[in-house]
């Protein structure tokens, strides 16, 4: 049997804070090109696990990123390879928006080496795909959270991983911005073979770009699979502890995935609305 390529590997993957387990019996492969996305609720350890997987926060067991285990490499190696995408990013003080995007480029320089044309080049393609041009000279200080998160996203791309790790990419952008910004990496997914990792707090969105979802909950995964095998009704109820209404794809509509819809708990009615 041919093994399947994977770029990202994760076997019995657990995080400790001293004596209390955030995430524990984790396994996980991710193919070349494929975008998986993880779900679950406040507290689950979606963020824990990205972290992991980035080799920020130290873990048990083995995570392997094109054949290297991650926690064993340099910085600068696991910068060819993988970039992370963080929700509240620390961002150096007096940057402009177009500085802090070409400090995506810092692990392809030699030493003391400056920025080049290509790495120029690179930046400035990445600003207009994004429409971050008109914010290129801005403070990085004066930005929106929205505009920050499509910045923080460009210094990402121009990094050129091979596995993009994006903590709730969309969470601070309105609809539009969602949507731009997810359909953004799907093309680079399509057109470079990008691998993408995120974590996803909108249910249906999760469902529409990923391949694969996997369902944390209290740090260990409740089921992995298709989005159709993911979010289903009593799953979803049963780990959110809320109703939902879960609606089939519909692709003729631009439905890919499953359409997770909340509904409101039925309460016995108030006397004086009789
Ligand atoms: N350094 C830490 N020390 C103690 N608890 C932590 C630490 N980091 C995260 N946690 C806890 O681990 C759980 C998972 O957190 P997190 O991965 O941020 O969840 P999610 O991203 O799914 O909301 C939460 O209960 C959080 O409070
Ligand atoms: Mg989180």
């Amino acid at each position: 049997m041919i093994e399947p390529d994977n770029l990202l590997s994760a076997n019995d993957l657990g995080v400790w804070v001293g004596p209390t387990q955030l995430i524990g019996a984790i396994d996980l492969t991710v193919v070349a090109g494929e975008w998986v996305s993880v779900i679950g609720p406040n507290g689950a350890g979606k963020t824990t696990l990205l972290r992991a997987l980035a080799g920020i926060t130290p873990y048990f067991g083995s995570v392997r990123v094109a054949g290297l285990e991650v926690s064993a490499a340099s910085p600068r190696a696991l910068a060819h390879r993988l970039a992370l995408v963080v929700q509240s990013p620390i961002v150096p003080e007096r940057i402009t928006v177009r500085d802090l995007v070409l400090l995506g480029r810092t692990a392809h320089l030699g030493w003391l080496q400056s920025e080049g044309r290509h790495d120029h080049w690179l930046v400035d393609r990445m600003l207009a795909r994004l429409a971050l041009e008109p914010l290129a000279a801005r403070d990085v200080a004066t930005l929106s959270g929205g505009e920050l998160q499509r910045v923080l996203l460009a210094r990402a791309l121009v990094q050129e991983p091979q596995l993009l790790l994006l903590d709730e990419p969309t969470s601070a952008l309105d609809l539009g911005h969602q949507m731009e910004v997810l359909d953004l990496v799907d093309q680079l997914r399509r057109e470079h073979g990008v691998t993408v990792v995120s974590t996803m707090h909108d249910l249906s969105l999760a469902g529409e770009f990923a391949d694969r979802l996997v369902l944390l909950d209290r740090g260990r995964i409740a089921r992995q699979g298709p989005p159709t095998e993911v979010l289903e009704a009593d799953l979803v109820e049963r780990i959110y502890r809320t109703p939902v209404t879960v609606l089939p794809p519909d692709p003729a509509q631009g439905r890919h995935g499953p359409v997770v819809l909340q509904r409101r708990p039925v309460r016995p009615s108030r006397p004086q609305d009789r």
